[in-house]
């Protein structure tokens, strides 16, 4: 194909450097927003009487016939382009003649893909946030369907103290409520629409940007024609925000395949995302939540990645910048993928909600209670602390727990001890004595469910 950029040089690219120089092979990904912007670009020039309403619509006749021919299959995205935007203006041109080379008036391929990639972004990012909304609905609901069930509470992957299930999995959902928030922060700022920056110093046409930026559904336009094509910040925006959703993806991971071990037994996949050994018979292992763990690493990378590529870089556009696409498109792909399968996972996961219970009588999660106990009593709590630290470790040798050690010999150990300190360590006691604000009790974690489903509803809402 020849290049649109023939005139200053011949045009003649060596062969490894013309592939080399070529973006089509990812870029082709924004043909829609391209074919869309462009649109709303020819609608503004007629409107600016920069060309005439015949060649508007002539125009826009034509992009929209490229656009539904791409759809339906008709129109194959060829290689041989440059990138999308050659590919999409020499179809143009192609089809309805010399009116086709008037679309690129007041207008550069450096704000045109600063736009175009905005859009792509724009659109893409819609759909996290939905797989992110849907993903806190689904933790909301196997919380709501869990709150009368215990495990251990962890720290150092130590038994801690008792906490509910449902108190546990909220704890994720106030995360990914908090990366939804961010997305939706970045989305705003990079909402402004850089087309009619041409290639760095604006434009001599009487253009009107604003025009463009509303039949886009930008909320404004972007202040600095030079910053409008150099920046690339929403990338690194985006992709820090796809970092984090993916480091709480594998948290969540790490503790499902934790959960899913024989040690634990807490939980168990369903088949349908599960995966056998090629040799051991009995396998069933958690390959999906493990792959979303590691594609953790490769989400880290497009970001470590885009942010090395702008190091540095001087203003305003440099064709370094063709690097921004694959790895934010990479992270798109990635943190969309992992959302779609971590989801009907959570959602179709076994509780056992006895094997929860069994590991919490066994680990003297009740001893801070039985501290607490002694302290409410008049005992200092260092001082009580270290007796209990003491029956603790006399159990263990012993091989008794807490619960059932008679009370003559507690009375023995202290006198402060009475017949109501059983009470005191039971352990639904313990869960719903921690009735502080975002604590574990039931009343606590109820009003934690409550609160995600209003912000639920909220965010529906806006849809
Ligand atoms: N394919 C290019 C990119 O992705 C489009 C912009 C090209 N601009 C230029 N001045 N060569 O960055």
């Amino acid at each position: 194909m020849q290049k649109m950029w023939t005139g200053r040089t011949s045009g003649e690219l060596n062969e490894f450097a013309n592939d080399f120089n070529s973006s089509i092979g990812f870029d082709k990904k924004m043909y829609k927003q391209d074919i869309c912007g462009s649109i709303a670009h020819a609608t503004m020039l007629a409107s600016q009487k920069i060309i005439s309403d015949d060649d508007r619509d002539k125009i826009i006749a034509g992009l929209s016939g490229i656009l539904a021919d791409i759809e339906c299959g008709k129109l194959l995205i060829s290689d041989d382009a440059e990138d999308i935007h050659m590919f999409v203006e020499a179809i143009l041109t192609q089809r309805i003649g010399d009116t086709g080379k008037k679309l690129h008036t007041a207008r550069s391929r450096n704000d045109q893909v600063a736009l175009d990639l905005r859009m792509y972004l724009r659109d893409e990012n819609a759909k996290i946030k939905n797989l992110l909304l849907k993903l806190i609905q689904t933790i909301n609901s196997r919380a709501a369907e869990n709150t009368d069930v215990i495990i251990p509470g962890y720290t150092h992957l130590q038994r801690a103290q008792p906490i509910l299930f449902a108190h546990h999995l909220l704890a994720y959902a106030q995360m990914f409520k908090r990366d939804y928030l961010r997305l939706t922060d970045a989305l705003d700022r990079m909402n402004y629409s850089p087309l009619g920056s041409c290639a760095l110093a604006g434009t001599t046409y009487n253009t009107n940007r604003q025009m463009v930026a509303d039949l886009l559904k930008f909320k404004g336009v972007t202040e600095n024609s030079i910053d409008s094509v150099a920046d690339r910040d929403f990338c690194v925006e985006l992709l820090s925000c796809y970092a984090i959703i993916m480091m709480h993806l594998s948290r969540f991971s790490e503790e499902i395949i934790l959960w899913t071990s024989s040690e634990f037994s807490y939980i168990q996949l369903d088949d349908a995302f599960t995966t056998g050994s090629s040799i051991m018979p009995q396998k069933k292992n958690s390959d999906m939540a493990e792959l979303i763990r590691g594609k953790t690493g490769r989400v880290y990378g497009d970001l470590m990645g885009m942010l090395t590529v702008l190091k540095g870089l001087p203003l305003a556009y440099n064709k370094d910048m063709q690097e921004d696409k694959e790895g934010v498109f990479d992270g798109v792909k990635t943190v969309q993928d992992c959302l779609q399968v971590f989801t009907p996972m959570l959602d179709s996961m076994k509780v056992f909600k006895d094997n929860m219970l069994q590991s919490c009588k066994k680990g003297f999660i009740n001893a801070t209670d039985l501290a607490d106990y002694l302290t409410k009593k008049g005992l200092p709590f260092r001082e009580a602390y270290k007796l209990v630290g003491s029956i603790v470790s006399n159990c263990v040798t012993q091989q008794k727990t807490l619960e059932n050690i008679t009370i003559e010999e507690y009375k023995k150990m202290n006198d402060l001890f009475d017949n109501d300190l059983y009470d005191e360590i039971e352990l639904f006691n313990c869960v719903n004595k921690r009735n502080s604000e975002g604590g574990t009790s039931k009343e606590q974690v109820i009003k934690q469910i409550e609160k995600i489903a209003e912000f639920i509803d909220n965010e529906k809402s806006l849809y």
